[in-house]
């Protein structure tokens, strides 16, 4: 029997809804919001209330382009965290009320685990999903972890940051340069055409799988800090080796370590997910590895790497299947995760 899932996410500043049957994606809606742009980053409140406008509305057309109807859903799962706390309570409340009002079962998500999960979204029937099990490097705005997947709801954590994200390594150097934010896809676009060995950033000398960004934000930083003292047009000037030099760190700190965890667990399928992960550096440095070393790797369409319901929908889908369904009464969590 199949199995049709509506998910909903709105954790940050995207509000989408997806409706996926047995993981074949039949719609995936996203609002995403304007709002935020002249303020430099996502502003809570406004992202909470931008959810409450665009929420119905996008649940509505994402069961209109499946070309179904609400009694048409088995279960809706919906992101519980992490999150902006006001953006995940329009999200859950949403959930909850829908589930009650159709008597189906809810289902909560963790957003993370969503972003691992990005690879079992079949765009068709015949769409290739990985084998168990595989290692993910999940990196987002908020997030960099090596994660042994050994099924769909098991997933180890090896290794994490201990500071910064990516995701924060990039916006924020991004920042000092005077992009606007989100900066990575700006870095992304600008290092394509600057020469990545032009400046050098320092690189953490950490044990381990774990990760740091932070001595990298401030190397970054300081060259910017002394360069512009001999030069006011520095950054102007080299915007795009700056570009360049800083992913190619980023890059090179990424991989060592999720490299050394290949190696050490003798893992041959791989994954990467998360925002970052839409980067083309990102994108070719872990291609070409698994071509050099012979592993299987999984790649996310862009579209998936970013925010999105489908994502939700997919891990609500394997939640469903071990009946791991979730109280009325259970709030959504900020921080912590399930
Ligand atoms: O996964 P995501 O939406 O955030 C969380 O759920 O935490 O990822 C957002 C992050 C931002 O830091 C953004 O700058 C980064 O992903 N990002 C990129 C690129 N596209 C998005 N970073 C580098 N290169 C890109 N092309």
């Amino acid at each position: 029997m199949s199995v049709t899932i509506l998910g909903i996410e709105s954790s940050c500043d995207d509000t989408s809804a997806a409706i996926i049957r047995d993981c074949v994606l039949l719609s995936n809606v996203i609002a995403s919001q304007k709002v935020h742009e002249s303020y430099g980053g996502v502003v809570p409140e406004l992202a909470s209330r931008a959810h409450q406008q665009n929420i119905v509305p996008v649940v509505s057309e994402a069961i209109k382009q499946a070309g179904l109807t609400r009694d048409d859903i088995d279960a809706i799962a919906f992101t519980r965290g992490p999150g902006l706390p006001g953006s995940l309570h329009v999200g859950t409340s949403f959930a909850k009320g829908l589930s009650l009002a159709l008597n189906v079962p809810l289902v909560d998500v963790n957003h993370l685990h969503g972003h691992v999960l990005a690879h079992f979204i079949k765009e068709t029937p015949e769409t290739i999903i990985p084998e168990f099990p595989y290692l993910c490097l999940l990196i987002s705005g908020g997030n960099s972890q090596i994660i042994k997947v050994n099924a769909p709801n098991d997933m180890e954590i090896l290794g994490q940051t201990i500071d910064d994200a990516a995701g924060e390594a990039f916006d924020k150097c991004a920042k000092v340069m005077g992009l606007p934010y989100p900066g990575g896809p700006i870095i992304d676009q600008l290092a394509a055409v600057g020469n990545a060995d032009a400046f050098k950033f320092a690189k953490p000398r950490l044990q381990g799988y774990d990760y740091s960004f932070s001595g990298l934000k401030t190397s970054f930083l300081y060259t910017l800090r002394d360069e512009l003292k001999v030069n006011p047009n520095f950054i102007e000037e080299n915007k795009a080796d700056l570009a360049a030099s800083l992913q190619k760190t980023i890059i090179d700190i990424l991989m060592t370590k999720f490299t050394k965890a290949i190696k050490d667990t003798g893992i041959k399928t791989i994954a990467i997910g998360g925002g970052v992960s839409a980067n083309s550096g990102v994108r070719a440095a872990v291609e070409e590895y698994a071509r050099r070393h012979k592993l299987t790797a999984f790649i996310p369409k862009r579209t998936f790497t970013t925010d999105n319901a489908a994502m939700i929908a997919v891990a609500g889908h394997y939640r469903y299947l071990d009946k791991q369904f979730c109280d009325i009464t259970a709030p959504p969590f900020a921080r912590v995760v399930i």
